[in-house]
């Protein structure tokens, strides 16, 4: 192709405008019926989202809706309270305008599942479709209309709580993962019985908070922004997300609900974003205490500018926006354009027709087929990180007794994690449970948690926890983070186990008997020790209401594992930014060229140790890569070939590789393909995910797993210039994690 045409061609792919979502002109003209109509005091009603009474309609709530004062409400989810509150929208207030009712509906509603990290560990998109499917039903059964997910911001930092809401540190894996939760919450239309809005957030570089802290500043400069944290973003938009919410912190100075780059020309003007903005909570209000507006005036000004349409919970556009028209500051037709987008998504969910929910219409919260599925999310979320001797599978033949020690083996609600508003730990099924009545006819299940929570430090269960574990056959072992210890504003500056629990480890490694932990956690953590305690390990999040059932079925064999580790492990909090995408620098580690800091000779000379990038004392080798899960079986990788190895642009590469289970168990292994373009103008990362497929192979089973890799896949943003694919040599990778050895070369022509 020549290069004129791929460059005009690539220019409208990727900015959107191949991707343009064709506006309903019917819609349109209905929207724009009904805006003319509206006094500004209406129109600034619309931007104004306020949080629900839980169940209660004050009188001033009530007076508010009746006067139009109120777009949407969040965090209602009383049905009769909601049918309640838009009977006053669409029957009392002058034009009827219906309400939209939102919820953080994150990893499921009522059937909670695996937190979000843990999800993406499964690398199964459409495993990931299906339990948004099913908790926008569960969501819109009561009256919900909008969740504030999928959150889609690339984390690299485990320090950081947010990290267990992500889908990890890659671009590409985010990217399949976060289209597949936009297309499971809105299905085919949002006008559609049992789909609801979903939200792209938090836009953008949360993930990249200064220190892994909380709200804290994020410095990101072009080239990373472009080739890392916009791609799930543009990917969501390309898939017709109906909204966006911007991040609480600043991105290189200017906070995220003020920033008319991000708003303005990125997604409106480069990605034609057609849907609307909502704010994070008084975000628009917090631009005063970052600094940037003087009073909540301005702070108004500043967030309807950047083209933050509609304020969550802080009032400013409530109190300031009818001034800021009255005295020109702010154009009108500023206000119309955000009132325009916010009824164009109440127009697309259809709650002008059919403003009312009757929950009756819908199949029952935690249906046994949502149970199902989320029983299965987190089978496939599970990560095996070591299996030494095979311990695992249990062979239930071979157990009479099992003893199962630990502060998360029956705790109902910590095994639901972060953000499950509404998920009810009655319905959870603990480890214990599922292990308990899988095995009740053939072994004896013997339990002690041995430390209250997973902070404790006292270790007086520990003699009870050895007695029960003198006469098993094995120890399982659960341990972890509560929930309370990852999600929002919970960061961690040390990733090891909280409490006693690696003491806990060490005392049942002592009795000399197989000792198989389960990790439940909502981010990576430093199991360095932990590892040598244990025989084998299984991290499983927080892996929800089934998350007992189906640690069971991994533990005795049913399945066997298949997750693998969306995010890099560090060996300790000191290793961070540890990732798998990162770039060569001009002197990057070997094994030849590090020197652990206890084999330093004393005195040696300066010049004699490192002088390559790498710690003393830890190395330069994360404790797993991204990618990384073992499953019961082995998978072999040979005859890695391109099929036609010397491509142009607007060519497709077809990559083809030996896939054989040389185990005894069948297992699904996730094949994975990265490249890294090994001249570029700017430099790249040493290796870039873009594709992988999930591949099941029964014992002795062997299978060609074919690639087809569309050249401009290969593309690169490089600032001035956009996206381009420079020609040049690539080179290849398929294997069963980050660091697959197996590598080919391909040209670009
Ligand atoms: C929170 C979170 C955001 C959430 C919103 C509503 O502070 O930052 O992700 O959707 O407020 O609960």
């Amino acid at each position: 192709m020549r290069p004129l045409t791929f460059s005009i061609l690539s220019f409208l792919f990727f900015s959107g405008l191949l991707y343009a979502q064709a506006l309903d002109p019917e819609l349109e003209k209905k929207a724009s019926e009904l805006l003319h109509k509206m006094t500004i005091q209406e129109k600034i009603g619309q931007l104004s989202q306020v949080n629900g009474e839980y169940s209660n309609i004050s009188s001033g709530m009530r007076a508010k809706v009746q006067k139009g004062e109120i777009g949407s409400i969040l965090n209602e989810v009383d049905t009769k309270t909601l049918n309640e509150l838009q009977r006053i929208a669409v029957e009392e207030s002058r034009l009827g305008i219906p309400l939209i009712f939102a919820r953080d509906v994150i990893h499921g509603f009522k059937t909670i599942f695996p937190i979000p990290l843990g999800q993406a560990a499964s690398w199964n998109p459409d495993l990931v479709e299906k339990g948004a499917r099913i908790a926008a039903m569960e969501a819109s059964s009561v009256g919900l209309h909008w969740t504030f997910a999928p959150m889609i911001d690339i984390s690299r930092d485990p320090r950081w709580g947010r990290i267990a809401e992500s889908l990890g540190e890659d671009p590409y894996l985010t990217s399949q993962l976060g289209v597949a939760m936009v297309r499971g919450f809105q299905g085919e239309s949002l006008a559609d019985k049992g789909t609801i809005a979903a939200c792209a957030k938090h836009f953008v570089g949360y993930g990249a908070a200064e220190g892994g802290r909380d709200y804290n500043i994020a410095n990101i400069p072009e080239n990373e922004l472009y080739n890392n944290y916009f791609p799930p973003f543009k990917a969501c938009v390309d898939a017709g997300v109906a909204t966006f919410m911007p991040t609480f912190n600043e991105l290189n100075g200017v906070p995220a609900s003020g920033n008319a780059f991000l708003f303005r020309t990125v997604l409106r003007e480069d990605w034609k974003f057609d849907g609307f903005v909502v704010s994070d909570w008084e975000s628009v209000r917090q631009l005063v205490v970052h600094g940037v507006a003087s009073d909540n005036k301005e702070a108004a000004r500043q967030g309807i500018s950047a083209g933050i349409d509609m304020e969550m919970a802080s009032t400013t556009y409530s109190s300031h926006l009818l001034k800021l028209v009255e005295e020109g500051t702010v154009p009108e037709s500023i206000i119309d354009e955000a009132v325009r987008n916010i009824l164009r998504i109440k127009f697309q969910l259809g709650l002008f027709d059919n403003p009312y929910t009757n929950t009756s219409d819908f199949p029952p919260l935690v249906a046994e087929a949502h149970l199902a599925a989320a029983e299965e999310a987190a089978v496939q979320s599970c990560v095996l990180l070591k299996n030494e001797r095979q311990v695992l599978p249990l062979q239930e033949k071979a157990i009479r007794k099992l003893a199962v020690i630990g502060p998360l083996a029956d705790d109902p609600y910590e095994q639901l994690g972060t953000w499950i508003f509404d998920g009810n730990p009655g319905h959870s099924i603990t480890p214990l449970s599922a292990l308990r009545s899988t095995l009740k006819d053939i072994a004896e299940v013997h339990f002690v948690k041995a430390l209250e929570t997973s902070r404790s430090y006292s270790q007086s269960g520990f003699p009870e926890a050895a007695e029960a574990a003198k006469d098993a056959d094995a120890i399982v072992l659960f341990l972890g983070e509560e929930s309370i210890l990852s999600g929002e504003a919970h960061c961690r500056a040390d990733l090891g186990l909280p409490g006693a629990q690696l003491e806990l480890i060490q005392a049942m490694a002592q009795t000399g008997k197989p000792v198989i932990t389960v990790v439940m956690a909502g981010r990576p953590l430093a199991l360095g020790q932990a590892l040598e305690f244990s025989d084998a390990l299984l991290f499983a999040w927080h892996p929800g209401t089934m998350g007992g059932p189906a640690i069971a079925r991994l533990l005795l064999g049913k399945d066997a594992p298949s997750g693998k580790l969306p995010v890099t492990f560090p060996t300790s909090a000191g290793q961070i930014p540890m990732y798998y995408n990162h770039k060569n620098t001009g002197k990057p580690a070997t094994e030849a060229s590090f020197i652990h800091i206890d084999d330093i000779p004393v005195r040696a000379p300066q010049t004699s140790v490192g002088n390559t990038s790498y710690y003393l004392d830890a190395g330069y080798h994360p404790l797993f890569p991204f990618g990384y899960g073992l499953s019961y079986t082995r998978f072999e990788y040979t005859g890695l070939k391109a099929a036609n190895p010397i491509v142009g642009r607007g060519d497709i590469l077809q990559i083809s590789v030996q896939l054989s289970n040389t185990g005894d168990y069948e297992a699904v292994e996730v094949a994975q393909l990265y490249i890294r373009d090994l001249v570029s103008s700017i430099t790249r990362p040493v290796k870039e995910l873009k594709s992988f497929q999930r591949v099941r192979l029964r014992p002795g089973e062997s299978r060609t797993v074919t690639f087809s890799l569309p050249v401009e896949q290969l593309a690169y943003y490089y600032p001035g210039r956009g996206w381009e694919v420079e020609p040049g040599e690539f080179d290849i990778w398929v294997g069963g994690n980050s660091e697959a050895a197996l590598k080919t070369t391909v040209e670009i022509r």
